[in-house]
This record gives structure tokens, sequence and C-alpha cells, in this order.
């Protein structure tokens, strides 16, 4: 069934964080909501910029919300990256039922009335806000966004002044790394747990070490993005199968489904969902 994120997040158990996962059409989704229904896990489908690019996000709605009705678990739908209240718009109108509005790169000032906005226009549909203070960057030198540390002062106003759902923190990853080598400051995230009563978010985190995610699900953090991991995994399983003479798509996409399984169910199982039976 089709819930908010803040939902989910409020029914996590001890010691968990819930893995939100980029998806781009039905392959990857209906992998991630297996192995979530598997587990008897929650999941978070997300949608970012170059998706929606290509698919619109009324488009992209339409097939998730339609894919999730075969599962009775908690699915959230989420819009990530949202750089404008039209897109957002647009979105909760399709019937996302979370949305991140990303303002790190404008001044603080900039980002907290936008982000203020968007929370009480998205409270009137029931949509989760998630916003974000500091920048998570890019490794792809092609994407000119700059990372820079979560303040701790300010993502304090930023929070008080926007009453975000759940908060995106800059704490040592970058989007898009293609290898586990982010250094996590927990050092500035116990910091902000300290001072903000607020569930967070890791962005960036293909880039997080398997220990490192587990030691993120006993925090405030509560929402982990994963992206990288899964296109890379998928799309070189599918070029492994180009030297063959087969041309159609629904065959050629069986082995990057099964190859993404398992990729999905460790994240799973790193950030405390345990395999059940039933
Ligand atoms: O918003 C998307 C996520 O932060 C994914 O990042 O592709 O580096 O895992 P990633
Ligand atoms: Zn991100």
């Amino acid at each position: 069934m089709l819930v908010t994120l803040k939902k989910i997040i409020n029914e996590l158990g001890e010691n968990q964080a819930v893995p939100a996962f980029n998806v781009y059409g039905y392959e990857d989704a209906k992998v991630i909501l297996d192995v979530a229904s598997s587990l008897r896990a929650p999941a978070v489908l997300m949608t970012n910029r170059d998706a929606v690019m290509h698919m619109g996000s009324r488009n992209l709605c339409n097939l998730l919300k339609s894919i999730s009705e075969d599962y009775d678990i908690p699915i959230c739908i989420h819009l990530d990256h949202a750089k404008s209240m039209e897109e957002i718009e647009e979105a909760i109108k399709s019937g996302y039922t979370s949305v991140m509005y990303d303002g790190s790169s404008l001044p603080i000032n900039e980002n907290i009335e936008n982000t203020y906005r968007i929370v009480q226009f998205a409270k009137k549909y029931n949509v989760s806000v998630e916003g974000e203070i500091g920048s998570v960057g890019y490794s792809d030198p092609s994407i000119k966004i700059q990372g820079e540390y979560t303040d701790v002062e300010e993502a304090k106003i930023f929070y008080n002044e926007t009453g975000v759902d759940i908060l995106a923190v800059a704490v040592g990853t970058l989007h898009r790394m293609t290898g586990q080598e982010a250094v996590i400051n927990y050092e500035l995230l116990n910091n902000i747990e300290k001072k903000l009563d607020v569930p967070l978010v890791i962005h960036g985190s293909t880039g997080v070490k398997d220990h490192d995610l587990t030691k993120l699900s006993h925090t405030s953090v509560k929402k982990v993005n994963i992206g990288t991991a899964i296109r890379m995994k998928f799309g070189e399983s599918l070029k492994s199968q180009f030297e063959t003479d087969e041309f159609d798509r629904i065959k050629l996409f069986k082995k990057p489904m099964k190859d993404i399984e398992g990729v999905i169910l460790e994240k799973y199982k790193l950030l405390g969902f345990k395999k059940t039976f039933y």
C-alpha cells in the first residue's frame, strides 16, 4: 500500500534505516519490491532528475503506483532532488507520497523560504517533505555541484523554520561514487543528532562502506539513498550480453534483474532488515 515517507520512518524498528533506491522503470522497481516483500520490509522508490527528464513525473508515478498495487508492504513513491515548486506540484498532483526539495546550492535564506513554501503546500496533500542543508557534492566531474559539510547551527535554523519531515545532511558522502570510499564524519553527525530531533537522510550512499551502513542505521539516520550501485550492476549485467545475437529487450533484461537482486538484498540486511520467512 502507498504511504508517506513519514509513516515508513515512524514505523521503523530499532536500529533500522530504510534504503531508498533510485528507480528508472519497471525492471528495477519490481525487483526492489520483490526483495522488500520477501523481507516484509517497507520500500522507498525514488525518481531522480534524469528519470523525470526521460519519462516525466506523471508517467513515472503512474507506473510505480500500478506496480505497487501488487504488493502488501508499505511503499513510498518519492521525488528526489526537485529544484522547483513546479516540479513538486506536478509530482504531488500525480500521486507521489513524498518529495525532496533540494535548495542546497542556494543561499540559506532562499533555501529556507522555498522549502517552507513547499512544506505548506505538501501538507495539504498529506505528502512528506525532505529538505537538504549543507551540500552533498558529486564525484562525477561533469556535475558542478560543490560539496559542503552541514553546519550544525544552520541545520537547526533550517529545521526550525521549515518544519521538514526529514533532513538530508552532508557528512562525508558524495553522489555517484563507484567504489565504497566515503569517509563518514561521525563527530559532525553526532553533533547534528544532539542538536536536532529530526530523522536524517544520507545521500550518495553507494559510496558508503558496508560496516558504515550498519553503523549509520544505529543513529538518527533513517533513510539511506542508493542509486549508482544498482545502476552500475544493471548496466554491467546488460552489457555482458552484448556479444550474443539476442535483441529482445525482455530477454536481455532478465539477467540484470536477477543480478541487482543480490545488491538490493544486501543493502536491506546491512541497514537492519533481517530475512524473515512467512
Ligand atoms: O539522491 C540520490 C542518492 O543520493 C543516490 O546516490 O547514486 O551516489 O548512490 P548514489
Ligand atoms: Zn541525492
